[in-house]
């Protein structure tokens, strides 16, 4: 992949990434280990979190909790600080989705997905602010374009990402003066993610969207950790409070494309 940023930019970086057992934080945390970082990759299941792991290569520890139990997380905290001391840059990636109408969706159902997106996000970024380096670190969340587009089948995550990118605002006027960047982005449409797989299961739905995305296209998971990588380095290190959208221009036009999937 081509990259404007150089070689062994995270030398040196300590980065958590809750999620980051596949997917999106997967290619992020390859990008950061690639890019020179020590990785903590936690994961809610221990035989995929350690399969990131051995996929990573060294210095790459798994860690498992599930981001809604606040003790298991800061478990999972301590080891990493453990191993590698203070973390320069938490990633807050662990989310869950289904594509449901509202009215087909119990009480559980929405909060299920409220409590890993919203609550699992304040729970990482709170828990973790503890063991970040001050100043210096930077605490990124992974949201979504669902945070600012209305989409069918999508309420539960509309809400809790919108909560997450608010979350992230304010953090950011409180952390500022800590030394502390909170940003957001908002991956698009990313190929081979469980969550497309979700919303997109057909070839035909899967054309549909990729037809509506304004680029013409999904991302590969390289294409959103790039843009993770340069927010957490010292080139961005006068952005705070940033919501970036990394989608193509899908959040331009709408989901309407995702709702007959
Ligand atoms: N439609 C409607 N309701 C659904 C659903 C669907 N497709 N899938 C799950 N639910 C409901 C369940 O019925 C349950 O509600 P109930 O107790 O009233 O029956 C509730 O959601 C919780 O389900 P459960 O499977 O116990 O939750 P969980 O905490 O184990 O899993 C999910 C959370 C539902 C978000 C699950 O999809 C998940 O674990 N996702 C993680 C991976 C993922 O989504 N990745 C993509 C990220 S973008």
């Amino acid at each position: 992949m081509n990259s404007a940023l150089k070689d062994g930019i995270l030398d040196n970086k300590v980065a958590f990434i809750t999620g980051g057992t596949s997917g999106i934080n997967l290619g992020i945390a390859r990008r950061f280990v690639a890019a020179g970082a020590k990785v903590t990759v936690l994961g809610r299941n221990a035989d995929k979190a350690r399969a990131a792991r051995e996929s990573l290569g060294a210095h790459v520890l798994d860690v498992t909790a599930d981001v809604r139990q606040p003790d298991q997380l800061a478990a999972a905290l301590a080891q990493a600080r453990d191993r590698f001391g203070e973390i320069d840059i938490l990633v807050a990636g662990a989310a869950g989705n289904f594509p449901s109408p509202a009215l087909a969706m119990s009480p559980n159902g929405f909060k299920a997905v409220v409590d890993i997106d919203l609550l699992g996000t304040f729970n990482a970024l709170r828990l973790g602010y503890e063991h970040l380096r001050r100043p210096g670190a930077h605490v990124l969340a992974i949201s979504a374009p669902q945070a600012q587009v209305p989409s069918m089948l999508q309420s539960h995550v509309c809400a809790a990402k919108a909560g997450v990118d608010m979350l992230v605002k304010t953090l950011a006027l409180e952390w500022g003066a800590l030394g502390v960047r909170v940003n957001s982005i908002w991956p698009g449409a990313v190929e081979g993610t469980e969550g497309m797989q979700r919303l997109a299961p057909t070839p035909e739905s899967h054309a549909r969207i990729a037809g509506a995305i304004p680029l013409g296209r999904f991302a590969s998971a390289e294409e959103i950790a790039e843009v993770a990588l340069f927010l957490s380095t010292d080139s961005a290190r006068y952005v705070t409070g940033a919501v970036w959208a990394v989608d193509g221009g899908m959040s331009l036009v709408g989901f309407h494309a995702l709702a007959g999937s």
